[in-house]
């Protein structure tokens, strides 16, 4: 894609500087209707972004860059498998681990479904008892060792779904501090508990570690080394590394190198998913991401979900200069859903290096932050409706919320949109005055009862958390991810930044092991690495 074009860019600037005079009450003012039209639906889900700071005008001028940009055209291109990710030479097709433009890529599509076979497979096999522990007991424990992409979405998935009577329970360890493990293990019993050990590249060392020590926590609660076979599963592109570490290669559920491990929830990354909720549960979710799909796919810009989601995102963060994204889940079973786009979207958009190697001249993805509803209330959005940072939201309130005490829930709702309100219309000098007044309080008190308002948002509704409406909301993300990159003229899908702390940390591991070469260090890195040694000779 083509840099935006300077008269386009001058616009928006003219559109913003404009917007900025007016508050979202004005807007509201001039056009009431905007509650009904600013707002879209895609597979279930609902984005009501007649909170957003922005007129009709202005939305007209997106659109118009999201035609400039053929936002649409660049969809189509990678559900169809061009190769997007330029500095890894390869497409980015995770559409296809839910069969969206399964006929484009036969051979690959095969390997899915085989996949999805053989997890189904073992999934029944453990669920039915037909599959044992070492002393013949059944599993009822499975615990996903893995980290980032390998971690994440599954953990996120598992939390926002898990029942009360899981088929299995399940547990997520991704920290190489071993205390990570140890808290899980103390509760489990090496003779019913499975281990899935799901490493894109199986050399990421945290996992590995991790991996090591669980393998010795079976050895040592009873297990043969023959039997561990039963007991460790893996999920990797290089399952020879899999088996020089020690697993069954019949045990290993293969990956591609054309899925990244930001967008690999849909692939065996999400076996533990299908092991703690049962098959249906994971077809749903697939399904659900499937139905967003198509919507993308099949949805002029004026009323796709995900591209108006990264329009707006544009228009704040580069127009609006907001500095940071909120996305505040009012709902407990999404108090990971956050946490899991940090890596979607800061791992896949925190880039400044252009698609044609020239550095970006504007911010690129926002810091995204928040926690589930309500807590952060009694936390941080003080600093949100009196702090002087701008910031940009996402609400997301699930309308029902099954067998919880209704009380509670329409509590919930009602401080989802209590605060809505209130990012909105904040309240004004007028307002703190006459409230100053009634309390018999002086002008400094209503100085500090005052509060802008006019903080840009969206709020996002579906029905409740099911697996196919959260399938949909996750794909909603993932493609607002894409649409972005197009607009930043990035790479969605390396992540080249990493690999310098991890260099750097093999190096200085050596050194905080060997005491040697320490002077290849900075003064205050080589000071540290001395107080440590001096602690742990
Ligand atoms: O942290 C970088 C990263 O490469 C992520 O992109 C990835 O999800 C994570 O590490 C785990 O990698 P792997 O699945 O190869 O162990």
């Amino acid at each position: 894609m083509q840099p935006i074009a300077q008269g386009m860019d001058e616009a928006l600037r003219r559109s913003a500087a404009e917007v900025k005079r007016q508050t979202v009450d004005d807007l509201f003012t001039a056009n009431p209707a905007r509650a009904a039209t600013f707002q879209c639906t895609g597979a279930g889900i609902t984005l009501d972004y007649s909170k957003q700071l922005l007129a009709e005008e202005h939305l007209d001028q997106l659109l118009e860059l999201a035609n400039d940009a053929s936002l649409s055209a660049a969809y189509s291109d990678l559900v169809n498998g061009a190769e997007v990710n330029i500095t890894e030479q390869r497409p980015a097709l995770h559409t296809l681990l839910r069969g969206t433009a399964a006929s484009v890529s036969p051979a690959k599509h095969k390997a899915v479904n085989a996949t999805l076979a053989s997890m189904r497979h073992l999934v029944g096999e453990v669920h039915d008892g037909r599959r044992k522990g070492f002393s013949g007991l059944t599993f009822t424990d499975v615990v996903n060792i893995g980290i980032g992409g390998s971690d994440l979405g599954p953990r996120m998935v598992s939390r926002a779904l898990r029942t009360a009577t899981p088929k299995l329970r399940a547990h997520f360890v991704a920290n190489v501090d071993p205390q990570d493990l140890q808290e899980i293990l103390t509760s489990l019993n090496p003779a019913s508990t499975l281990f899935i050990v799901c490493s894109k590249s199986f050399t990421t060392e945290e996992t590995l570690s991790n991996a090591l020590r669980a393998r010795e926590w079976l050895l040592s609660g009873g297990a043969t080394p023959a039997a561990i076979r039963e007991h460790v599963v893996a999920v990797t592109t290089n399952v020879e590394a899999a088996e020089q570490f020690g697993i069954d290669p019949t045990q290993c559920f293969p990956l591609w190198d054309w899925v990244g491990g930001r967008y690999s929830v849909w692939s065996a990354i999400g076996l533990v998913i299908a092991l703690q909720l049962g098959w249906t549960a994971f077809a749903a979710l697939l399904e659900g991401a499937r139905a967003m799909d198509a919507h993308t796919l099949e949805t002029p810009p004026h009323s796709n979900l995900p591209i108006i989601m990264a329009l707006l995102e544009w228009w704040n963060t580069l127009y609006l200069k907001t500095e940071t994204h909120l996305v505040l889940p009012y709902s407990q079973r999404l108090s990971a859903f956050t946490e899991f786009l940090q890596q979607l979207t800061m791992e896949s958009n925190g880039k400044r290096t252009q698609l044609d190697g020239t550095t970006s001249q504007h911010p690129t993805a926002p810091v995204v932050w928040g926690s589930s509803g309500t807590i952060g209330q009694h936390s941080y959005y003080q600093c949100l409706h009196q702090g002087n940072r701008g910031f940009s939201a996402d609400l997301i309130l699930p309308l029902t919320n099954g067998e919880v005490d209704h009380v509670a829930h329409r509590k919930l709702a009602a401080n989802a949109l209590a605060q809505s309100r209130a990012f909105m219309i904040g309240r004004s000098e007028a307002q703190a005055q006459a409230l100053a007044k009634a309390r018999s309080q002086d002008e400094l008190m209503a100085a500090h009862y005052v509060m802008p308002g006019n903080h840009p948002h969206s709020v996002i509704t579906f029905h409740g958390v099911s697996p196919h409406y959260l399938g949909a909301l996750i794909a909603a993300y993932e493609h607002k991810t894409f649409f972005l990159s197009r607009l930043f003229n990035i790479n969605a899908f390396d992540q080249w930044g990493v690999e310098l702390g991890k260099v750097i940390g093999q190096h200085i591991d050596k050194i905080l092991e060997s005491g040697q070469d320490i002077e290849s260090l900075d003064p205050a890195t080589a000071n540290l690495v001395s107080a440590w040694r001096a602690l742990n000779p």
